[in-house]
C-alpha cells in the first residue's frame, strides 16, 4: 500500500467484431433471456443485510427504459424496521472493520477493481445499458472505467494521506496522527445516472474504516447489486456495506433518527438534500456526534462562447455535452450563450450534427443516445418542451414518444429572455436553451452567466483570445466547481478532474480527488512523551 500508484482504466471502443464487443453482445443476450423461476422479471434483487437476503411484500420493478414492457429486475423496498436492522447489523461489525489494517481493506477494493475491469466488465456494462439506458460508450466510461478508477485512486489517495507525519520538535516527544473511521454509520444515497457514483458513495467511506448503509437508486438497482456482489466476492465482510433499496422518505427518516448517524454521502436533488439536512437539524440533540453531510445536487451548466472561439469545435462539444446520455448527467450543458455574429454558423453545425445522430436502442452499438430513465422523468421533460414551445423558439427536436421506450429527442430552444426558466431550472433531459447576445455585450453576459441560476457545478468557456479567457475565468471563479476551457462540460475523469460543485450544486467535496477521503476520517492525534 505504501507507494501504490493507480492509473486510469483504459477505455475499450467495442468496434464491430472486437472480442469485447462480441462478449458484450453475448452478455446482453444472456441478460435478456435470463428468465428466473418464480420471478416475473429477468433478475431478482434482494435486500442484503449482513449475510441474509430479504424479500419484503413491497416488490418493485426496474424496467428497461428503451423497452418498458421488459421488466429487468424485481426488487424489494425495505421498511423502516429493516432499515433499522441494517443499521444495527452494520454497527455490530464496525469495530472489527475499523481496527483492521489499511492494507487489508485496500486489498479488497483493489481486487474488486480488477474484477470489474476484467471478468465482470461485460456484466456490469450490460446491467448499466439495460437498466439505465446507457449506450455502450457511456456505460464503458461509467460502470467500467470510472468505477474501477474510484476504487484504485482512493487507495492511492489513502496511501498519500498515510504518509503525513506531524513534526517532532522536542527530542522527548513523538507525534503521530492516525486515521480512524467515523464513530457510527455512514448512509449512502445514490443516483441512477452513474453506476460508478453509487459504488464510490459506499466504498470510499468503507475504505476509511466506516460501515455503510447503502440505498441504491431504484432505477439503477441491478447494476448496483452487481457492484455489491463483486465487493462481497472480493472479500468485503458481511455488514460492512449493507444493500438496502427503500423508499426515500423511509430511508431518510430512519437514518436521521438514529443516534449513531455519523455521515450522509448523497447524490441527488437539492430538495432531497435540503430535506435530509433539515431532518439532521431536527434530530441534532439525538446524535452522539455531528453528522457530516456531503452532497452533490445537480446543476444548470453553461457553455459560454466568445466571438474568438473555434465555432466548429464548440458546436461538437456542445452537442456532446447537452445530448450524450440524453442530458442526464449532472454535468450536462443546458444553457448556451453565443454571440450574434457566430450564431448562424453554430446553429448550422449543431443542426447538421444532430441529423446524423442515431437515437435508438443501446443494443445497437452505433446509437448516440437512447431513452430517458423513466416515465416520471419523461413527463417532466415533455412538460418543459411544451412550455418552451410557447416561451421560446424551437430550433430542432421537440418530439418525444413513450410507446415502447421513454424517448425524448435532442431539443434546442432559442430564448430572448436570458432569465427564462429554461435557462434557470434543471431539466435533466436532452433540452438545451440558447441565448444569443450582442457581440459587444460579452462583459454583461459574464455577469448573467454567474447570476442566472443558484447552481455552480460545471461550465465551459470557448475562446481563442488569451486575455478574454483569463478575464472570464477570473470572473466566473465561483460559478462552477469544474471549469472547462475550450472543452465540453461533461466527462470528468477520476484524479484528472476531481468533480463537484459549489453553491446549491453541493458541498464540493471532490470525489475523484484526495480531499474526499478525509471527509470519512476522524483523525486521532497522538503525542507520546518519551
Ligand atoms: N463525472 C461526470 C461528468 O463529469 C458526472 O460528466
Amino acid at each position: 500500500l505504501n507507494n501504490y500508484v493507480a492509473t486510469n482504466e483504459p477505455i475499450f471502443d467495442y468496434k464491430k467484431n472486437s472480442p469485447e464487443a462480441v462478449k458484450l453482445h453475448a452478455t446482453l443476450k444472456e441478460f435478456l433471456s435470463n428468465k428466473k423461476e418464480n420471478c416475473d422479471a429477468l433478475f431478482d434483487v434482494p435486500i442484503v443485510i449482513g449475510d441474509s437476503e430479504f424479500r419484503t411484500q413491497n416488490a418493485q420493478y426496474q424496467v428497461v427504459p428503451f423497452d418498458h414492457k421488459t421488466k429487468l429486475a424485481r426488487f424489494y423496498h425495505a421498511d423502516k424496521n429493516l432499515i433499522n436492522d441494517a443499521i444495527k447489523n452494520s454497527l455490530s461489525v464496525r469495530a472489527e472493520w475499523e481496527n483492521s489494517s489499511f492494507e487489508y481493506r485496500a486489498g479488497i477494493f483493489l481486487k474488486a477493481a480488477d474484477k470489474i475491469s476484467n471478468e465482470k466488465r461485460a456484466e456490469i456494462l450490460a446491467a448499466t445499458m439495460l437498466g439505465q439506458g446507457k449506450t455502450v460508450f457511456q456505460a464503458e466510461i461509467d460502470a467500467a472505467c470510472e468505477l474501477a478508477d474510484f476504487l484504485r485512486f482512493n487507495v492511492q489517495f489513502l496511501s498519500e494521506h498515510l504518509k503525513y507525519k506531524p513534526l517532532d520538535v522536542a527530542d522527548h516527544t513523538k507525534n503521530n496522527m492516525e486515521l480512524r473511521g467515523l464513530e457510527g454509520f455512514v448512509a449512502a444515497v445514490a443516483p441512477f445516472n452513474f453506476t460508478a457514483i453509487g459504488g464510490n458513495l459506499s466504498t470510499a467511506p468503507a475504505l476509511m474504516g466506516n460501515v455503510v448503509v447503502w440505498k441504491p437508486s431504484d432505477t439503477a438497482v441491478l447494476s448496483s447489486y452487481l457492484v455489491y456482489k463483486i465487493l462481497r466476492e472480493c472479500g468485503l465482510p458481511a455488514g460492512v456495506i449493507n444493500f438496502v433499496p427503500s423508499l426515500g422518505p423511509d430511508f431518510g427518516e430512519t437514518i436521521t433518527q438514529s443516534e449513531n448517524l455519523a455521515a450522509i454521502n448523497f447524490t441527488g436533488s437539492v430538495p432531497t438534500f435540503r430535506w435530509l439536512w433539515k431532518k439532521v437539524g431536527e434530530n441534532l440533540e439525538t446524535y452522539k456526534t455531528f453528522p457530516r453531510l456531503s452532497g452533490e445536487c445537480g446543476g444548470k451548466n453553461f457553455h459560454l462562447i466568445h466571438e474568438s472561439a473555434d465555432i466548429e469545435s464548440a458546436a461538437v462539444a456542445t452537442v456532446r455535452s447537452a445530448f450524450e446520455y440524453s442530458g442526464q448527467k449532472c454535468s450536462a450543458c443546458s444553457r448556451l450563450y453565443v454571440p450574434e455574429s457566430k450564431w448562424p454558423q453554430m446553429k448550422e453545425k449543431m443542426s447538421a450534427l444532430i441529423k446524423e445522430l442515431q437515437i435508438d436502442t443501446p443494443l445497437k452499438f452505433e446509437t448516440f443516445t437512447s431513452a430517458v430513465i423513466d416515465e416520471r422523468s419523461f413527463d417532466k421533460i415533455a412538460n418543459y418542451i411544451e412550455y418552451g414551445r410557447d416561451s421560446a423558439k424551437l430550433v430542432f427536436g421537440g418530439f418525444y414518444n413513450k410507446t415502447n421506450g421513454y424517448y425524448v429527442y435532442p431539443t434546442m430552444f432559442e430564448t430572448k429572455d436570458p432569465k427564462d426558466k429554461l435557462m434557470r431550472e434543471e431539466i435533466f433531459g436532452p433540452v438545451l436553451t440558447v441565448y444569443k447576445y450582442k457581440d459587444n455585450e460579452y462583459d454583461q453576459i459574464i455577469n448573467l452567466v454567474d447570476t442566472t441560476t443558484p447552481y455552480a457545478l460545471t461550465g465551459s468557456i470557448f475562446a481563442k483570445d488569451e486575455n478574454i479567457l483569463k478575464m472570464t475565468k477570473t470572473r466566473l471563479r465561483q460559478a462552477c466547481g469544474n471549469l472547462y476551457i475550450n472543452d465540453k462540460s461533461t466527462g470528468a475523469v477520476v484524479n484528472q478532474q476531481p468533480f463537484g460543485g459549489a453553491r446549491l450544486s453541493g458541498t464540493n467535496d471532490k470525489p475523484g480527488g484526495p480531499g474526499y477521503l478525509l471527509k470519512w476520517a476522524s483523525p486521532l492525534s497522538v503525542k507520546e512523551f518519551l
